[in-house]
């Protein structure tokens, strides 16, 4: 079969860079479920993390690599001997492995960090190739900086990892720091200069510090590129890297204008987006491309008026292309379980029957309190749960009283190994003292940094979702909690983040 040229690869590495935005942590369980989503999506290759750094990402990565079969997984690895062993070892179950080895190419980052000469890179990052080919024949090359590296050098390195047996390189911008015309002239220029380099994918890894990674990525692409890097909603460090939906849907909008395609099914892209800013706490923002609540939301009358008449006046995306359809009443008050598990199987989601029983009870409390329950009500339930799995403390009830001449005064009864603990606390607000109650029940001396509310839905009665970030013991902890009660909620989202920090 003759390869098909205008297939643009896609590489998914939001359980690696994604990961390392501040406060994400998540676990092995949750990158389970993000790296399945990840392979409905359609994406080809999957950065289920790296390896080296802690036992959590070492098992995290043997986990999917056992678990997800269709798309490549990669596991990242420094161009030293114990990080590319440990890489390999994780991937040691994988259908498709890939080890993706990196080394720092501009002088800045040779001089001052590596502490090491360009020579002595060149020699580490052909050592390093070879000895990844010797555990697997799938292996991705990245020169750090590379937007800020010497370009002779840089093309010394490439045509040097590529004789080394690199199936893959990729040119990261690793500091955000380059221009569309520059780097989609950097990419003609290596595919031109470096022998073997039209033999190889030629991948891009972009960040987003001056806002242009999914602009310097789509240049990359119309000079030559074949993978693109990124991640969903576009995490990662700093500024975060590329949003792959994005990218899919330039390339599916744009088409007839730019001839190129990937596998990825466009429909799950909206759950994909939510299920990731469900599981790592980080909400999309509204005006977001593709993946904002009001990326298809038309307000001005003149708008309204062109949409209402055809659609295509004011919206260049149907949004069910994305996966968004109009919320429906799927269940009520009367819906069984039978009925319930049918509905999440038709989400694709699998719940053994202790899963299945919690969300069961969660959905039946909040049909008490909710009159119309949307998916949207459903997977909030869901991530919820899923996220208390591993708890060390169990909220199992709270009492809160206030008023504009009270104090505030909240009592907690959490479960911790069968045992119950009780405390009461009083605060500056409900919330206040709540999270004052948690602390004194827990033992665990946590400062906030930020707290937000959001309603999943519309109407009086939606669930409200609460991100808390907290300081803990000087390490940044997200928690998110959910319920149609806002103290409830508040709760839930702090108990789950000192519940994070004592179980990393
Ligand atoms: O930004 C970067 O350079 C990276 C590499 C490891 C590819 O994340
Ligand atoms: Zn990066």
């Amino acid at each position: 079969m003759t390869p098909d040229k205008n297939r643009i690869y896609l590489f998914d590495t939001t359980l690696r860079d994604g990961e390392q935005s501040p406060g994400i942590s998540l676990n092995s369980r949750e990158k389970l479920e993000i790296a399945d989503q990840l392979a409905k999506l359609g994406i080809d290759v999957i950065e289920a993390g790296f390896p080296i750094t802690s036992q959590g990402d070492f098992e995290a990565v043997s986990l999917i690599a056992q678990k997800v079969r269709e798309p490549v997984i990669a596991a990242l690895a420094r161009a030293v001997d114990a990080d590319i062993e440990r890489a390999a070892e994780a991937l040691k179950d994988a259908a498709r492995p890939r080890i993706h080895t990196f080394i720092m190419t501009s002088d800045m980052q040779i001089e001052h960090q590596l502490r090491k000469t360009r020579d002595d890179v060149l020699k580490m990052a052909i050592h390093a190739v070879k000895k990844a080919k010797s555990y697997v024949d799938d292996v991705e090359f990245s020169p750090m900086d590379a937007t800020r590296s010497d370009f002779g050098f840089l093309c010394q390195v490439l045509e040097a990892v590529i004789a080394s047996g690199a199936t893959v390189v990729n040119i990261p911008d690793t500091v955000g720091y380059a221009t569309p015309d520059e780097f989609g002239k950097l990419i003609r220029d290596l595919i031109e200069a470096v022998p073997g380099m039209r033999d190889v994918v030629v991948s891009v890894h972009c960040h987003n510090d001056l806002g242009m990674a999914t602009a310097n990525a789509l240049a990359a692409v119309v000079n030559g590129a074949t993978q693109v890097e990124g991640t969903v909603n576009g995490i990662g460090e700093r500024a975060g890297n590329t949003a792959l939906e994005e990218i899919a849907m330039i390339l599916d909008t744009r088409r007839n204008t730019l001839g190129k395609h990937t596998n990825i099914r466009t429909e799950e892209i909206s759950r994909s987006s939510r299920l990731i800013s469900t599981l790592t706490g980080y909400q999309v923002q509204p005006n977001k491309a593709i993946v904002g609540r009001n990326a298809f939301a038309h307000s001005s009358g003149i708008h309204q008026d062109g949409v209402l008449k055809q659609r295509a006046t004011f919206e260049i995306i149907d949004p069910k292309r994305v996966g968004i359809s109009e919320s429906a009443l799927i269940l009520g008050k009367t819906s069984g379980r039978h009925a319930f598990r049918k509905h999440l199987e038709s989400l694709g989601h699998k719940l053994n029957d202790e899963e299945l029983e919690s969300a069961f009870l969660r959905f039946k409390d909040l049909a008490d309190k909710k009159s119309e329950i949307t998916d949207v009500d459903i997977e909030a339930i869901l991530a919820d749960e899923m996220r208390t799995l591993l708890d060390v403390f169990a909220l199992e009830y709270i009492h809160v009283c206030g008023g504009t001449d009270e104090t505030p005064t909240a009592t907690v009864k959490l479960r911790k190994n069968g045992d119950i603990v009780e405390k009461t606390s009083q605060g500056d607000g409900q919330v206040d003292a709540v999270c004052n109650a948690i602390q004194r029940a827990t033992g665990v001396t946590a400062k906030l940094i930020s707290y937000n509310v959001n309603a999943i839905t519309g109407g009086l009665d939606a669930q409200g979702d609460v991100t808390i970030q907290l300081d803990i013991d000087g390490k940044p902890v997200l928690g998110r909690g959910v319920s149609t009660d806002i103290i409830e909620a508040s709760a839930r989202a702090y108990l789950n983040a000192i519940n994070k920090a004592l179980s990393s």
